[in-house]
């Protein structure tokens, strides 16, 4: 329970305009999260897993519209239009939320407004962040303890007064008297609204129910408002994995890198090294922190508590670590149900049983050509479960960066691996990364789109006055010489008969090693006009030797292709306008320059 006045009288305001039937303060118990989970067991919401298979786990399938986030209707909403940017949708916050206003009036009658606190960031911890999310759906209550530190603690810490950041949120879907429920409610598309006002440092979501849309610690607080105030206080808030490496001799380091939505972090941030020696553990697998320390270096923390990352592919043999973290206590959305209660997926690494059924509720048929799962599928997993664990990780003084890494989906053009010459040139990098699009957002057009540093999509800024943002980290860093090298990774590049080139996941620890080392200046870099890429015998591919073939492929800067590229990325530039800083137009011409 609270005093707090502020709070007590935002959710009154709410419940007033919602109309629950109940509103209900979650203490963030055990025995709460079994009480939603066994009621929702018998609405028929959700289906309980074999106890003895995978214990206190349930599958829930989400209507066939809500399976992912929709950028389409994620709105960034400042007072004046330019100040959100080309990468946001833009309305003014009076039209907005006098929009959302009239969807939200009643939209909860039928229905329990439950109300939830939670800490982005450790408990009590300078740099963690409260939230509290108001929200109609059990589902998001029983993940979001997964997924944040969550409860009555976070109540105690507010105390009477503490600043909090308000995450409104409903399905959109009220109840008639009488009316029975469906599975998963929701509004249709056009009335789903994800908007954020980063000025007053507020949140709105109306209508999905699914991962970003609805739980709204993650991308809408951890990244889009996080950002903002990151930008206004000097610090970084990424969409970024972090992870620590350990070499043979036992030297340690930590690495964060940003990849787009469904293209690696998961699976890099749970890395087993396929040679001998190294060791990879986690820290985070989607969100990073980021401000300098006293030392002057910059340090991460992961303001997360859980794992929401994609089902499919995901096995015993891409990633073991994964699996394992999501044994028991884990909620799986929009996967298989085998006959015998447990869960299936594409790329599990274990043939379906027979009278599996679908996300769609159909039996499986692998003849009709729809798959178990849905490609964006996810798991819902607690993070102290994961075998690999960094012994950092719940440290709220986070760990120290030494390498950068950007990346994304590049069937082409992208060598497996380079280096930035600079600060300032791996900024540029950062701002070009492009990526083949994937099933996490709904609506998007295949082929390859730009998604620089992997926050197209969660900017809660113009995008412009980001990389500036970027820009002024690198020059006002405490202590230039230990600022983190930047690197570029494509563990996506494919032949011509669409055959990946590089064997990835476990395999990515031969091309972290030259990173190791390159920050150890302990290994060469050969200079290209895109940067320093590694020699074909700096890779360590023992045990690979079907892969030596690919590697002069895989690492070679083809200028035609690169030429083709700067046509793609001054269309992209195009974009932000007189926002651009002056210091990317000079790397890329710079760039142009060396590839003639
Ligand atoms: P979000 O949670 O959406 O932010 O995604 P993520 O970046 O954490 O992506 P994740 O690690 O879940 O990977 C998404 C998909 O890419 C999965 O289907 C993986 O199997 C696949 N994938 C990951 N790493 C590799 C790799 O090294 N090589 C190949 N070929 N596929 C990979
Ligand atoms: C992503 O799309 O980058 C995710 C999944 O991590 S969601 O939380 O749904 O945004
Ligand atoms: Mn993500």
């Amino acid at each position: 329970m609270t005093n707090h006045k502020k709070l007590k009288a935002w959710v009154q305001e709410w419940a007033e305009c919602c109309q629950p039937d109940h509103v209900y303060w979650c203490n963030g118990s055990e025995e709460e999260s079994q009480r939603l989970l066994d009621e929702m067991v018998s609405s028929g919401a959700a289906v309980r897993l074999d106890e003895s298979k995978r214990p206190g786990s349930y599958a829930f399938n989400s209507d066939p519209s809500d399976v992912a986030r929709v950028e389409d209707r994620t709105f960034i909403s400042t007072e004046k239009e330019e100040d959100a940017g080309p990468s946001n949708n833009w309305m003014s916050p009076a039209e907005l939320k006098a929009t959302m206003r009239d969807l939200y009036r009643g939209s909860m009658r039928g229905r329990t407004m439950y109300v939830i606190p939670f800490s982005m960031g450790h408990l009590g911890s300078d740099i963690a962040h409260i939230g509290v999310e108001i929200t109609d759906s059990p589902y998001v209550v029983v993940n979001m303890r997964i997924m944040t530190r969550m409860g009555q603690a976070v109540l105690d810490i507010l105390g009477d007064d503490g600043h909090f950041v308000p995450c409104m949120h409903s399905v959109g879907a009220p109840l008639e008297p009488g009316e029975q429920d469906v599975p998963w409610p929701c509004a249709p598309i056009a009335q789903k609204y994800i908007s954020h006002f980063p000025e007053t440092g507020e949140i709105w979501s109306y209508g999905s129910g699914y991962g970003g849309n609805a739980l709204l610690g993650k991308k809408c607080f951890a990244l889009r408002i996080a950002s903002y105030m990151a930008k206004q206080e000097g610090w970084l808030a990424e969409h970024m994995l972090i992870l620590g490496i350990t070499n043979p001799e036992g030297e340690k380091k930590y690495l964060a890198a940003a990849f787009p939505s469904a293209c690696g972090k998961t699976n890099l941030a749970m890395l087993i090294s396929t040679i001998p020696g190294w060791k990879v553990e986690i820290v985070g697998d989607d969100i990073a922190w980021m401000k300098f320390g006293k030392d002057g270096r910059l340090y991460a923390i992961n303001p997360e508590y859980g794992f929401f990352g994609v089902a499919p592919m995901t096995s015993m043999d891409t990633n073991p670590n994964a699996m394992l973290s999501m044994t028991k206590n884990s909620i799986f959305t929009n996967v298989g149900l085998t006959p015998d209660r447990d869960v299936w997926w594409e790329g599990i690494g274990t043939p379906c049983p027979e009278g599996t059924i679908t996300w769609k509720n159909k039996v499986f048929d692998p003849a009709a050509g729809e798959p178990a799962a849905h490609p964006n599928a996810r798991f819902t997993a607690p993070a102290r479960q994961c075998p690999a664990l960094d012994p950092a990780w719940d440290d709220p003084a986070g760990v120290p960066i030494s390498a950068i890494l950007f990346g994304g989906r590049r069937p082409s053009t992208v060598p497996l691996v380079f280096q930035s010459f600079n600060w300032n040139h791996g900024v540029f990098l950062g701002s070009i990364v492009g990526s083949e699009v994937t099933a996490a957002t709904i609506g998007l057009k295949a082929g390859v789109r730009r998604d620089p540093f992997a926050m197209w999509p969660f900017c809660g800024y113009h995008m412009g006055d980001y990389f500036r943002h970027w820009i002024q980290i690198g020059e006002n860093a405490p202590v230039k010489e230990v600022l983190p090298k930047i690197f570029n990774v494509n563990w996506f590049r494919k032949d011509e008969n669409g055959k990946w080139l590089w064997p990835g996941y476990g395999d990515n620890i031969r091309v972290l090693e030259w990173i190791f080392d390159r920050c150890n200046n302990n290994v060469g870099g050969v200079e290209t006009p895109i940067g320093l890429v590694p020699r074909k015998e700096d890779i360590d591919l023992r045990g690979l030797e079907d892969v030596k073939e690919n590697l002069e492929e895989l690492l070679r800067v083809d200028r035609e292709k690169w030429l083709d590229e700067c046509g793609l990325i001054a269309d992209h530039y195009a974009k932000f306008g007189d926002k651009l800083p002056g210091e990317l137009t000079a790397e890329f011409e710079k760039l142009k320059l060396r590839l003639q």
